[in-house]
């Protein structure tokens, strides 16, 4: 059975004022009408091909009864929801799905993905995932693909070991480089054999279980124990907080998947975006001719390359004669940059925190 796996336990900081600690990007809705997280778990259910157990959902106890409005809202039921202590990044969240899922089905295979990306093609991402299980049987992790169109730092790189053959399957990887400096970035860039990693993994329960012995041993103790003594609580499972505070803070992609040598990637070419800045959700949302964007009360006049967005039911905004910029206006903050800065948008985060 091919069991989704969300990932929603991530603050998102770069898409201040509307993403806040309490409320992050995920459960906002940036990019139409449904919430990311929302479209994310359309996007992992149903029983078409490739068919879909119910989605296992990881998040923090500050978010899980907005998660649980939010699958109501679209008529989804979730297979279980596992509420993390605390945030101990990606790979102790994966590693205590992989045992919860191993326990109950030592067959199960998983499709980790996060939840606040756009993918607006959902039968091409269907398409790819048929593609990967056939890796999957093979024993592999599989990765997905993205042709990179920039030297982007945020993201992992995907080595091919061949060149793909135009079938559209899966290709073995040479080697996986979690967010490169520059320098590298623009070498494996130029050098035409790499694909950004989109942050999707698809792999056997049993075959992510050896390559965290191999690769991360100290994780299984502690994981172990939380799933092993997690408690039922109002539906939810809570893992437990004592030994999960031992398990080591790191992501999958730095604990695994930068080890592993059974890696293979499916080239995704459906259109993806992991919304990373005010910018991605610029060029998501379909910029007109003239570059501009408004949503909610927002009015522009002569401007080009501009986002100007209001979430505020009291504030209304208008720009003139604007270029390269992006305004967002909430009720409490107001938020004017370049959007040439759209990176440096977390900065403000951490300088209003140490205001106070
Ligand atoms: N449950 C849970 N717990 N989820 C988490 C946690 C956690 O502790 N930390 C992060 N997440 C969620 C985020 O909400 C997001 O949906 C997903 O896991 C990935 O985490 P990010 O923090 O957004 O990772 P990243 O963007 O820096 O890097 C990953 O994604 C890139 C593509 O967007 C890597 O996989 C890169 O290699 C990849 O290129
Ligand atoms: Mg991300």
């Amino acid at each position: 059975m091919l069991y989704p796996v969300i990932l929603c336990g991530g603050s998102g900081t770069r898409l201040w004022p509307l993403s806040r600690r309490s409320y992050p990007k995920q459960f906002v809705p940036l990019v139409g009408e449904e919430t990311l997280f929302q479209a994310s778990a359309k996007r992992l259910s149903g029983s078409e091909t490739p068919g879909f157990a119910a989605p296992v959902v990881l998040t923090a106890s500050d978010f899980r009864f907005i998660v649980t409005e939010q699958l109501q809202a679209i008529g989804i039921d979730p297979g279980a929801i596992l509420i993390e202590p605390e945030g101990r990044n990606t790979a102790p969240a994966v590693l205590a799905a992989t045992l919860h899922l191993h326990a109950q089905d030592p067959e199960a295979i998983l499709l980790v993905a996060p939840s606040d990306h756009v993918v607006p093609d959902r039968e091409a991402f269907h398409a790819a995932i048929s593609r990967g299980l056939e890796a999957v049987a093979e024993g592999k992790l599989v990765t997905f693909g993205i042709t990179p169109g920039h030297a982007e730092t945020g993201y992992g790189y995907l080595e091919l070991a061949a060149r793909p053959d135009g079938s559209g399957g899966a290709i073995d990887l040479a080697q996986f480089v979690e967010k490169p400096d520059l320098a590298a970035a623009e070498q494996m860039l130029a050098a035409g054999n790499f694909l950004w990693n989109a942050g999707i993994f698809l792999f056997r329960a049993a075959d992510i279980l050896a390559a965290f012995r191999s690769h991360a041993p100290d994780l299984l103790a502690p994981v172990e124990a939380a799933v092993g003594e997690a408690e039922a609580d109002l539906g939810f499972l809570r893992l437990a907080p004592g030994p999960w505070s031992e398990a080591r803070d790191i992501s999958l992609d730095y604990a695994v998947m930068e080890r592993a040598d059974n890696l293979a990637v499916v080239p995704f070419d459906g259109g993806w975006s992991d919304l990373g800045g005010w910018d991605a959700v610029w060029r998501a949302a379909g910029p007109d001719a003239a570059g501009v964007v408004t949503a909610g009360e927002a009015v522009a006049i002569d401007c080009a390359d501009t986002l100007l967005r209001s979430d505020s039911e009291r504030l209304e905004i208008v720009g003139i004669g604007l270029r390269n910029v992006m305004a967002i206006a909430m009720n409490d903050a107001v938020l004017v940059a370049d959007m040439s800065r759209a990176q440096d948008v977390k900065q403000a985060v951490s300088a209003l925190k140490a205001k106070g």
